[in-house]
């Protein structure tokens, strides 16, 4: 391996990746990791004490797994399933039924999509005890919450999707918050002020209930408009957020470390 390893690393290709090769000394690395785009991801140095697994309980990096997973087995469990009435709950039982391929994908999703929220809400806890939400990380935290709210978003978006009795009436339930929303939910405080002649303009049929299940009760539209939030726009959002959510780590120093 050892001349093998030499020819590729002096070859053409390999120059024309990692114009610098693998630098030892500190000034050069810098220098090697800010002209590449695959190591520039990678901060020049860290701070042993930051790093330590007492200190982050990894749960930031374990967070960011867990999405890829998701990412992933998402992918592949939308190659089988179809957001209609008539096969929605029956695509998920073909995939249970077809065992260690399919099977195994869709439980690893759904048990996924458990952990994650377990460990955005342990990840966020850390981050409060060591109090890493104090300048110059304010921001970030404030990304961060923005982040979580999105990750229950997913979560509550894909409940809906297999189409059972737990699924329709959890949402049913789950989506009355947001009639009680203030000023756009129509029993939120603060609705009523918005009428025009007496008329409210804040009603069954046009408030964020009304807008998230795309009608007044869960049905075929309500099936629909999740799954495109749960497959499209929420990833979206959250792809690009947790993108600037690491370059803020960055920019603010780097992982904090104890005080
Ligand atoms: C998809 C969700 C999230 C992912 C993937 C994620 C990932 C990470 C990672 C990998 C780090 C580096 C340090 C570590 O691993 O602990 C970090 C730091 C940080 N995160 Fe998150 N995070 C997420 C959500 C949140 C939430 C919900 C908050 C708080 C409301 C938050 C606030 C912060 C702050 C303030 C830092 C800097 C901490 C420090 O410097 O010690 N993050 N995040």
């Amino acid at each position: 391996m050892g001349r093998i390893g030499k020819y590729i690393r002096e070859g053409q290709v390999w120059g024309s990746v990692f114009r610098h090769g693998i630098p030892r000394d500190r000034r050069t690395r810098a220098m090697a990791v800010l002209t590449n785009v695959f190591l520039h991801l990678h901060p020049v140095a860290v701070r042993k004490s930051g790093i330590r697994l007492s200190f982050t309980w990894c749960m930031g990096g374990l967070t960011f797994f867990l999405y890829l997973v998701e990412v992933v087995t998402g992918i592949l469990l939308m190659f089988y399933y179809r957001p209609t009435v008539e096969y929605a709950y029956f695509d998920i039982q073909a995939m249970r039924a077809s065992g260690i391929t399919l099977g195994l994908m869709r439980e690893l999703h759904r048990w996924g999509a458990h952990a994650m929220v377990i460990s955005i809400w342990l990840h966020m806890l850390r981050v409060f005890l060591t109090g890493s939400y104090k300048p110059p990380r304010e921001f970030n935290w404030c990304v961060g919450v923005i982040l979580l709210v999105l990750t229950l978003l997913l979560s509550f978006t894909g409940y809906l999707l297999p189409w059972d009795q737990l699924a329709m009436w959890a949402i049913t339930v789950g989506s009355m918050m947001a009639r009680a929303t203030p000023f756009l939910g129509a029993e939120g405080p603060g609705a009523a002020i918005f009428q025009i002649g007496g008329v409210p303009l804040v009603h069954l049929g046009s408030d964020a209930r009304f807008g998230l299940l795309a009608g007044t009760m869960v049905g075929p539209n309500a099936l629909l408009r999740f799954y495109v939030l749960h497959c499209i726009f929420i990833p979206f959002v959250v792809s690009i957020l947790i993108g600037l959510h690491f370059w803020r780590v960055r920019k603010d120093g780097g992982i904090s470390g104890p005080l």
